[in-house]
């Protein structure tokens, strides 16, 4: 395994899910992790689960929407441990009552959905990579989706946002590849975490019963099956990939439509 000893890492969504498992891993690996979230009592149970960890998991309460608070994020890193040295852009959101055609979705809806998938992986790009070129480099790592690749009804702005974000993989990559930072996107199949399992009315078993069907490899993935993917990316085992991104989807998007 990569050692992190020492490194700066922020994780937005780190509360549970996928970032919870990405915290924990970055923090096994000897990083101090600086975990974001708005669901307090998340987070502390992140920072409780990681206590025996060689690095230590801070949490801040911080809705990644707004600038102030990818701005605070970034300064608060600064001052516990001198740099950000791995950012992962891993919010996401897709409320329940937000699957609905577009001519019926409400435009706030649209708006919030954006500004938490895609917006907060701008903002905080816009203050990490400052501070990462001027410490000589750093990795930022986007949690996408294969719904930005591939799409269904009822998914407007979960689908735009996701798209958005692979794009903005690329565009970031190629605008900061001279100081040293890389760029690299993840896209989940379908995972278990509060996410997922919120379409199936929280049944875990239904979740990957379901789940597991639709996938290649048989089975939903667990959230450490994205962590350790992300560890290895922000790894220098991974020093030579930029603008790219890695679906970690049991085979999902090497499946055709008219497969079977
Ligand atoms: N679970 C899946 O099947 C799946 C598949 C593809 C992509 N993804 C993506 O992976 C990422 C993580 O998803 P997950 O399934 O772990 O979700 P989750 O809902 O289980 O966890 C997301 C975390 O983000 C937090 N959060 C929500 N809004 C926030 C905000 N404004 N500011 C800060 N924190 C906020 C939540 O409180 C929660 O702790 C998302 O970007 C999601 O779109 C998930």
């Amino acid at each position: 395994m990569a050692d992190f000893t020492g490194k700066a890492v922020i994780v937005t969504g780190g509360g549970k899910g996928i970032g919870r498992a990405v915290c924990l891993a970055f923090a096994n690996a000897g990083a101090n992790v600086l975990c974001a979230d708005v669901d307090d009592p998340a987070g502390q149970e992140v920072v409780e689960a990681g206590a025996s960890a060689p690095g230590k998991i801070v949490y801040q309460h911080a809705d990644v929407a707004t600038s102030a608070a990818c701005k605070g994020l970034v300064e608060q890193a600064v001052e516990l441990w001198g740099s950000v040295d791995v950012l992962i852009n891993n919010v996401g959101i897709q409320p329940l009552n937000s699957y609905l055609p577009a001519h019926e979705l409400p435009e706030e809806m649209w708006d919030r959905i954006i500004d938490v998938n895609l917006k907060s992986g701008f903002l905080m790009t816009k203050y990490a990579a400052p501070v990462m070129a001027e410490r000589g480099g750093g990795v930022i790592i986007n949690t996408a989706s294969v719904q930005g690749l591939q799409s269904a009804k009822g998914i407007a702005p979960y689908a735009a946002s996701k798209g958005g974000m692979l794009s903005l993989t690329r565009q970031l990559a190629l605008e900061y590849a001279a100081d040293n930072i890389r760029v690299l996107a993840v896209n989940p199949g379908t995972i278990e975490t509060p996410l997922a399992a919120a379409s199936t009315g929280n049944d875990y078993a239904k979740l990957r019963q379901e789940g597991g069907k639709a996938h290649p490899i048989g089975r939903i993935g667990k959230p450490e099956e994205i962590a350790s993917v992300m560890l290895f990316l922000a790894s220098d085992g991974a020093s030579f990939m930029t603008g790219e991104f890695v679906n970690v989807d049991g085979g999902l998007m090497a499946k055709g439509a008219w497969a079977e």
